[in-house]
């Protein structure tokens, strides 16, 4: 989600305008990772206070912006020494426009103001503490209370360090955050911390570096939070097993000219230099007088002394891709972080609890609708598929699982006592918007389930939930996918809390869900595995994907993934329907895929493998991990951890996105961008 880069130059001359221009190329190569709005701060041109520049819409809009503000920014203007931050932004908390845009401030006195990539989970808390103190808001992000705090803490103990106030401040955060910051107090200071989201400093000098790792400084493991900053801080920290010449990085006396950038990747800085930090969780680290520290609030037994420069090689195609070859593969691989996403701060896993935030308020009228519409395309619609089952289990409700397109084609009758959810990735999607609309029309009440905030869909609902899965760039969903699967069951979770008969049902599945990030990175283990079956599988025209119950949804998407992304034939089969038809087409030469798992329909399953055996077609299987019994059957073997039966199509669905993806490469299909497809379908 997101990118954050600042430039900090110390006795590095630079004019204003080649300050602004790194700040928006920096943008420019972060914009994979969001790009609903931009913005950047820097010194005004009279030098006592900044100049916040922010616009809704892509970086270029920003650039736009900056060159129409020429004369006022004073381009010309040679700065010896200066910090600029600056953001594009996916929005999580708040629409995508101007004033919720990055960087957010304490004040109108740009006091303290910074750039965010994550979301606080406990702002609300935060922002109450802060209203209670009179601090206003002029945003709806999640991120302002991040610089208003600053400036509280920064009241209470004006006389903190700049890096003091930050660690205190991030000590109150709950959630997954990158910040960088810059305070009018501090000028030339430039001051970023992380926990859950990535960030670097990288280093620029004229000369080979002295050093190639920087000492952590660690405080006082008892400092209250928020307290003042004592010499016993300080004392502390100057007991590590240091030389006071190497406590930091300061550059030699030829090296005092330096450049710092810190960035949400590596391919914002590449072109700048390679020497660069990777910031580990709760690390601080300032710059201040050119002299870069990091610094630790407290020492486990095993944290190392220092943090290494590595020099990075890669090209910066490759590093926005991380070592992935595609988006999309970056994306099936980024699901143990998304579902996480998805759930962070509205599972309570150890008080077995769910907020969603975004309808809860509607909860009450939610259940006492008269039946739930699940409506969406695509792979969203398969996510409905995925979930209708255990939802009308938990909700006791009638719900019917519509694509858009054929729910228009139909008149479909919809009363005011429904209750309509529309799912979609982009949130853009025209069928699924005009199936909302019509909806809409009918007095039925209309719940998004979207991966963009300030979409149509998003904007047009009268209530939602958003995924958190980051942005998807791939044409074929992966990771949209997972988490709004993710998000329809903790609906569920929310629908079944007071219902005494469900109780040991929901624990499962709650305790299910804290298990996924782990499960999902043991199924991505079979990447090697897949890529060979993938081998065998290419020059097949057509592949057949089978399974029923809750793994019904993993044949139709897997079906999905390889028809958009291979061009060859493949349908998902119900397992149940092959003896009226789909059994004709097999024999030892067709290609199949069964989905066989521990789950109440496992015998129907096993009499599906056994007609399909009978017909020597030689199946693969994708089933539970050391389930010998159901093996016997299978050509090759899928083995995939065991989860609860409602949750194991999230399992059972990777191999098949990782199955797709190998088939493409080796059919020499374009990955990323399917022929003929787009990955936001804004025409009927
Ligand atoms: C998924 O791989 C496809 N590209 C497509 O089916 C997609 O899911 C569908 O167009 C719906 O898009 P949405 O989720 O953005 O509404
Ligand atoms: N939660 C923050 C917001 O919505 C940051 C989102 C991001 O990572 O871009 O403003």
């Amino acid at each position: 989600m997101c990118g954050i880069f600042a430039y900090l130059n110390h006795l590095t001359p630079k004019t204003r305008k080649e300050v602004l221009d790194f700040l928006v190329n920096g943008l420019k190569r972060l914009e994979y990772r969001g790009y609903d709005s931009a913005g950047v701060a820097v010194d005004s041109a009279d030098g006592n206070n900044m100049a916040i520049i922010k616009k809704s819409g892509k970086v270029q809009a920003l650039e736009d912006e900056i060159n129409s503000l020429a004369s006022s920014l004073a381009f010309d203007t040679i700065m010896d020494c200066h910090v600029g931050i600056a953001h594009t932004r996916w929005a999580t908390h708040g629409v995508p426009n101007a004033q919720n845009a990055h960087p957010q401030r304490s004040d109108t006195e740009n006091t303290f103001c910074l750039v965010h990539n994550g979301i606080i989970t406990n702002y609300k808390d935060i922002k109450l503490f802060l209203a209670k103190k009179g601090y206003t808001f002029e945003s709806d992000t999640d991120t302002e209370i991040i610089a208003k705090l600053m400036l509280h803490i920064y009241k209470s103990h004006p006389q903190n360090t700049f890096q003091e106030i930050v660690e205190q401040c991030i000590q109150q955060l709950e959630g997954a955050f990158a910040v960088c910051f810059k305070s009018k107090l501090f000028p030339g200071e430039c001051v970023a911390s992380r926990r859950g989201s990535p960030l670097l400093v990288a280093i620029k000098t004229k000369t080979r570096l002295a050093t190639d790792h920087i000492p952590i400084l660690y405080g006082k493991d008892f400092r209250p939070h928020g307290g003042p900053a004592t010499n016993e801080t300080l004392t502390a920290a100057s007991l590590m097993p240091r030389t006071p010449s190497t406590a930091e990085f300061q550059p030699m006396e030829e090296d005092k000219q330096v450049e710092y950038f810190f960035a949400s990747d590596a391919s914002a800085v590449i072109e700048h230099t390679n020497r660069v930090i990777f910031l580990e969780d709760d690390d601080v680290a300032a710059v201040k007088d050119g002299t870069l520290t990091i610094h630790r609030i407290r020492r486990n037994l095993d944290d190392p002394h220092a943090r290494e420069i590595t020099t990075i090689k890669m090209e910066i195609q490759q590093i926005m891709k991380g070592n992935y070859n595609s988006f999309m593969q970056k994306e099936i691989f980024e699901q143990p972080e998304s579902v996480v996403n998805t759930m962070r701060g509205r599972m309570n896993f150890e008080g077995q609890s769910i907020i969603l935030g975004g309808i809860k308020d509607y909860i009450p009228e939610i259940k006492r609708c008269r039946r739930l519409m699940l409506i969406a395309c695509g792979t969203s619609y398969h996510s409905a598929v995925a979930t209708r089952q255990l939802l009308e289990e938990l909700t006791e409700l009638p719900v019917m699982v519509e694509l858009a397109s054929d729910f228009l084609d139909r008149n479909t009758p919809v009363f005011r006592d429904d209750v309509c959810f529309f799912i979609s990735q982009s949130g853009e999607t025209a069928d699924t918007l005009m199936a909302l609309r019509y909806c809409k029309n009918r007095g039925a009440l209309i719940v998004g389930v979207t991966n963009t905030v300030g979409s149509s869909i998003c904007r047009e609902s009268h209530c939602g939930v958003h995924i958190n899965a980051g942005p998807e760039i791939g044409v074929a969903s992966t990771k949209a996918y997972t988490s709004q699967f993710i998000s329809l069951v903790m609906f569920g979770l929310v629908m079944s809390e007071d219902r005494i008969s469900l109780q040991q049902r929901r624990k499962d599945i709650i305790q299910g869900l804290r298990q996924l990030e782990e499960q999902i990175r043991e199924v991505l283990k079979l990447d090697s595995k897949v890529q060979e079956l993938a081998k065998d599988l290419y020059k097949h025209k057509s592949l057949l994907i089978m399974g029923r119950g809750y793994n019904f949804a993993t044949c139709l998407e897997g079906a999905l993934k390889v028809k958009e992304l291979t061009y060859m034939h493949s349908e998902g089969i119900m397992a149940g329907e092959l003896k009226h038809g789909p059994l004709a087409l097999v024999d030892e030469t067709m290609p199949v895929i069964m989905i066989v798992t521990r789950d109440p329909v496992y015998n129907k399953c096993m009499n599906a493998l056994q007609q399909v055996t009978a017909r020597e077609g030689r199946p693969i299987l994708i089933c539970e991990k050391g389930d010998k019994e159901t093996q016997e059957f299978a050509s090759s073997i899928l083995e995939v951890p065991h989860s609860v039966d409602c949750l194991q199509g999230i399992l059972t669905v990777i191999p098949l996105q990782l199955l797709s993806y190998h088939i493409a490469v080796l059919r020499g299909c374009n990955v990323d961008c399917p022929r003929n497809l787009a990955k936001s379908v804004t025409v009927e």
